[in-house]
C-alpha cells in the first residue's frame, strides 16, 4: 500500500507537532532522521516530509502531501483548497497590527504603506481602511521595516509579544487569533479515507484527553 506523506512544517511548529503525532501512536522520524539533513524519512507506512510552514499548504492542495500541519495564517494567506479538519491546541499567536507609537492604525482615504508577510489578509482583515495602502511583503523580520520607516505600520504574528518589545512598538490592533490545523488533500481524504481517518482519529483521541491538552499545549 502506498504510505501516507505527512508534511511537518519546520521551525516552531515542528516540535509540538511531532510531539502529538507521537503522542498519538504514530510512528514519527526518529532523532537520528531529524538531525541529518533528510527532507524525507519512511517509517511504517508513512512518509515523513519536512517543508517551510508556508509550504505546507501547497504540498497539501496540489496532492505531494496526504496530511500535514498548517498555521492558520498561512491556509487562510493562501485561501488554501485543502480539508482543514481541527485546531490544534499549540503555537497560538496573534496577527495584529502594529505601529511605532500608540494610535488608530491606517484611515480610510489617506496613504500608507503597510509591511507584511500576509498581504491578502492585511487587505481584507483591514478593509476600507487599507484602501490607499501601500502593501509592501517581505519575508521575515517584518518589524525592522516598521523601525528603519519602510512601513507606517505592519500586520505581524505576535506570539510572545518579545519582538515588538525590545523593538519598542505598538501593538494597535487584534486582527486575528491563530493556531495550526491539520490539513488533509481533498483527493486523500476521499480515497485513502481509512488510513486517513485512523490518523484523524487518533489526533482527536489525543487532544480529547484534559491531561494530554496540558502537556502538548505546554510543548514549544
Ligand atoms: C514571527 C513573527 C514575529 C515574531 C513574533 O517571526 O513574524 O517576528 O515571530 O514572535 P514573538 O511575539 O514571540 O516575539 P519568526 O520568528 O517566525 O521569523 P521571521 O521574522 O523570519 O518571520
Amino acid at each position: 500500500m502506498t504510505p501516507l506523506r505527512i508534511a511537518i512544517p519546520k521551525g516552531r511548529l515542528q516540535t509540538p507537532s511531532l510531539a502529538l503525532l507521537e503522542e498519538a501512536g504514530l510512528p514519527i522520524p526518529g532523532t537520528e532522521d531529524l538531525a541529518s539533513r533528510a527532507l524525507r524519512v519512511n517509517r511504517a507506512g508513512f512518509e515523513w516530509i519536512f517543508v517551510r510552514d508556508a509550504d505546507v499548504p501547497v504540498y497539501i492542495q496540489h496532492g505531494a502531501a496526504d496530511i500535514g500541519i498548517a498555521g492558520a495564517d498561512q491556509l487562510e494567506e493562501q485561501r488554501a483548497d485543502v480539508h482543514q479538519p481541527f485546531d490544534l491546541p499549540f503555537g497560538q499567536c496573534r496577527l495584529m497590527l502594529i505601529g511605532k507609537e500608540p494610535g488608530a492604525g491606517p484611515v480610510a482615504g489617506r496613504r500608507s504603506t503597510i509591511a507584511t508577510k500576509y498581504p491578502q489578509l492585511a487587505k481584507s482583515r483591514l478593509g476600507s481602511r487599507a484602501s490607499l495602502a501601500e502593501i509592501v511583503t517581505l519575508q521575515g523580520s517584518v518589524e525592522l521595516a516598521l523601525v528603519l520607516g519602510l512601513a507606517d505600520y505592519i500586520v505581524d504574528l505576535v506570539e510572545t509579544g518579545s519582538t515588538i518589545r525590545a523593538n519598542r512598538l505598538e501593538p494597535l490592533e487584534l486582527l486575528m487569533n491563530i493556531c495550526p490545523r491539520v490539513a488533509v488533500n481533498r483527493e486523500s481524504f476521499r480515497f485513502k479515507r481509512t488510513a486517513v481517518r485512523e490518523v484523524l482519529d487518533r489526533l482527536q483521541t489525543v487532544l480529547a484527553s484534559p491531561k494530554q491538552r496540558v502537556e502538548i499545549g505546554g510543548a514549544r
